[in-house]
């Protein structure tokens, strides 16, 4: 399997990078960083949401995304976390859906850095876990450079060393949360601008990435990709072994992470975003559409042998 160092990474998205998108990932590509859907503060404190990572071989290639704007809830979280060894506590400061800006947590935090250094601070007082922040180059008429340079500065004084941005602006109220994935143009010079200025940090830039085989001119201006829908459409793409003619080991794996769901449902509940992650991955073969229809059946019926029947006798091919 192809050593792909940690310049890549999947993005956090609700509903589909969960425990089960974790695990599948890990048998795609050991190495690859994934993070988790966001999750609340108060989500974690008070249930037991980040058991479903307890079975996770790569905890420690999975870093928790923690959504919230109260440095000791967030801190109590994170440490709930860390117990758990996950890689490392991400803290939304970018989404930007009507109940995450009613509650003044979010992208509003792009605009209230000291919130967010008190609350790095204590959560780094719980917990010697790295910390990293994820949000966006700008929010609504907020779209100066100082905006952005600005919360890096603050949060440079709580020794806050790793940002991921996505490089378009987040417009509120006005867009929902669908549209202010496509409707604000990308800027990637922004954020090769902000790594110019704070060579020191890891900037990872994110938006609009399909594949791992960026060439040497962007890794010179930047620490790292993080790939969200087209790492959900297309997760073998986190290993170059696995070509479109490699159908045999795409299969294997499949069968593998079946397998891992039906011991999985045995003793917890049935989940069918579980089978959701496996509808589409084999796109493009021959037996794509009975596949599809098989997942949409193994969903209603809850039973999985089927799926591993389909792939036993062989009925996926290349065209
Ligand atoms: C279905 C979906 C759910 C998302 N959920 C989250 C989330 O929980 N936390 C977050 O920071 N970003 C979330 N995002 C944004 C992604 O992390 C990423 O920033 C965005 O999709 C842009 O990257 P891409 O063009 O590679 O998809 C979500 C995106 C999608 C499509």
């Amino acid at each position: 399997m192809e050593k792909l160092d940690k310049f890549y990474s999947v993005a956090p998205m609700m509903g589909k990078t969960d425990s089960f998108f974790c695990y599948l990932l890990n048998l795609i590509n050991k190495k690859t960083v994934v993070y988790t859907e966001m999750m609340h503060a108060e989500a974690i404190i008070r249930t037991n949401i980040l058991d479903d990572y307890n079975y996770l071989n790569n905890i420690n290639n999975v870093a928790v995304q923690i959504a919230g704007n109260e440095p000791s809830r967030l801190a109590l979280a994170a440490k709930k976390a860390a117990e758990k060894d996950f890689y490392e506590i991400n803290i939304n400061c970018g989404c930007p859906s009507n109940r995450v800006v009613s509650g003044s947590f979010g992208i509003n935090l792009l605009l209230n850095p000291k919130q967010v250094r008190r609350c790095a601070e204590e959560i780094s007082r719980y917990t010697n876990k790295n910390i990293s922040i994820k949000t966006r180059i700008g929010v609504d008429d907020y779209t100066s450079e100082n905006i952005l340079d600005n919360f890096l500065v603050e949060l440079n004084n709580a020794s806050i060393n790793k940002y991921i941005i996505h490089a378009r602006i987040a417009i509120r109220e006005k867009l929902n949360t669908k549209d202010n994935l496509n409707i604000p143009p990308l800027d990637y010079e922004r954020v090769f601008k902000l790594k110019k200025k704070f060579k020191n940090n890891t900037i990872i830039i994110n938006g609009g990435f399909k594949h791992t085989n960026y060439n040497e001119n962007i890794k010179r201006k930047i620490d790292g990709i993080m790939i969200g829908r087209e790492a959900y459409k297309t997760p073998w793409i986190f290993n170059s072994d696995l070509t479109y003619e490699n159908i045999e080991k795409k299969k294997y794996i499949i069968y593998t992470y079946i397998h891992f769901l039906k011991n999985n449902f045995e003793k917890y509940l049935f989940k069918k975003n579980a089978l959701f992650h496996i509808q589409n991955l084999f796109n493009g073969y021959d037996g794509a559409k009975n596949w599809r229809n098989l997942v949409a059946h193994s969903v209603r019926s809850k039973n999985l042998n089927n799926l591993l029947n389909f792939i036993e006798c062989d009925k996926l091919k290349v065209i």
